[in-house]
């Protein structure tokens, strides 16, 4: 009866902490929070003044005494005291915005494949030192694979390519377990380094990281051709001075391919590490494709050709893995057994 009535009341969270993206979902209520997981702060007096689009937006304008912070890398806590400074500020807004007179509430957080044990207890520690009563851990490709509904709870072989900013990781999940998987510390931000290094050998133009972005997703492809073109403007190495280039997307798929291709071989090791009654599966049932990653255009075809599998993106696939927590929290003891063992056991 009162566990009844704390549940009502109670606020559970799930938390995707991306390398790119941090989202959070409220249970009974859907995802309430999705900002880039950046952290403006002040050292003069060691507070946040801005997290998400608002301290992205200062990165490469700040004064010295403003440092922004990217706490994630590669889907693993770089900077401890940064995430739980943005953790808590994230679970404040949640309790101002939800008026919730329960503090504590249970989370349910994506974690990547492959972490050590002190990657997986950092995670854990940050969400209790940010004010969670209770951790539950899923890995990141099995969170993505119920946020987009695969049967994984049947004897079937699922495989999901979940490609984030960060990390590129596939997995075949049956019977709520994964059978074979790969995990890559490849994602988007690795396409965009390739991008600012492929402008500034090609053309003497240094680009940032934002510019980057904006050439990806406006003009960025593997597959088909368009042959978009767009003017980019960056600073000159020799001379110092700003300088406008015209760049295409046969270069920019020049600059990305060999990240994808490497994704690919990701794939193909994946499936020939399946049995084959589950690869038999897959041939039937396709690849489906999760991540902000998912949406670099041509992606999937590029991958239907090299593998010969049919694949699929997702519906919104960057909000698959915060869909999938936020599953597992309101179906809480029928999906129980793809927690992860915690590091605290
Ligand atoms: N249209 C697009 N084409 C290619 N990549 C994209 C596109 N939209 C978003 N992305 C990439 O998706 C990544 C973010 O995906 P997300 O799943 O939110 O990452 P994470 O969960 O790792 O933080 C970024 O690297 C971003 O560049
Ligand atoms: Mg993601």
């Amino acid at each position: 009866m009162f566990k009844k009535f704390f549940g009502l009341f109670s606020k559970d969270i799930g938390i995707d902490l991306g390398t790119t993206n941090v989202r959070v979902y409220i249970r009974g209520r859907g995802m309430v929070i999705s900002e880039s997981s950046v952290v403006a702060i002040n050292l003069r007096n060691d507070q946040i003044i801005a997290i998400g689009t608002n301290a992205l937006k200062m990165m490469g304008k700040a004064p010295s005494y403003i440092s922004i912070i990217e706490p994630l890398s590669h889907g693993v806590i770089s900077d401890f005291e940064v995430t739980e400074k943005m953790l808590k500020s994230i679970f404040e807004k949640v309790h101002r915005d939800t008026f919730t007179l329960i503090p504590r509430p249970k989370v349910v957080a994506a974690i990547p494949l492959d972490v050590t044990e002190v990657e997986k207890k950092s995670l854990e520690d940050v969400i209790i030192q940010a004010g969670a009563r209770e951790v539950f851990l899923v890995e990141r490709p099995v969170a993505a694979a119920i946020g987009v509904r695969l049967p994984i709870q049947e004897s079937i072989g699922n495989l999901i390519v979940e490609l984030g900013g960060g990390l590129s990781e596939a997995a075949v999940i049956s019977l709520n377990g994964i059978v074979a998987s790969k995990s890559l510390k490849i994602g988007g931000e690795s396409l965009n380094k390739n991008i600012i290094s492929y402008i500034r050998e090609k053309f003497g133009v240094l680009i940032g990281n934002q510019t980057a972005e904006e050439i990806k997703v406006k003009i960025g492809s593997v597959f088909g051709n368009k042959n978009q073109e767009m003017r980019v403007k960056g600073r000159d190495l020799i001379k110092g001075l700003p300088k406008e280039v015209l760049i295409n997307e046969i270069q920019i798929r020049e600059a990305i391919m060999p990240l994808l291709k490497t994704i690919v071989e990701g794939i193909h090791e994946t499936i020939e590490a399946t049995p084959p009654e589950l690869v038999s599966d897959i041939y039937e049932r396709g690849i489906v494709l999760s991540g902000g990653g998912a949406m670099l255009r041509g992606l999937d075809k590029m991958i239907q050709k090299r593998i010969n599998i049919p694949v699929l993106v997702t519906d919104d696939p960057a909000t698959a893995i915060i869909r999938g927590t936020g599953l597992v929290l309101e179906d809480f003891e029928n999906l129980r057994q793809v927690f992860v063992p915690s590091s605290r056991d």
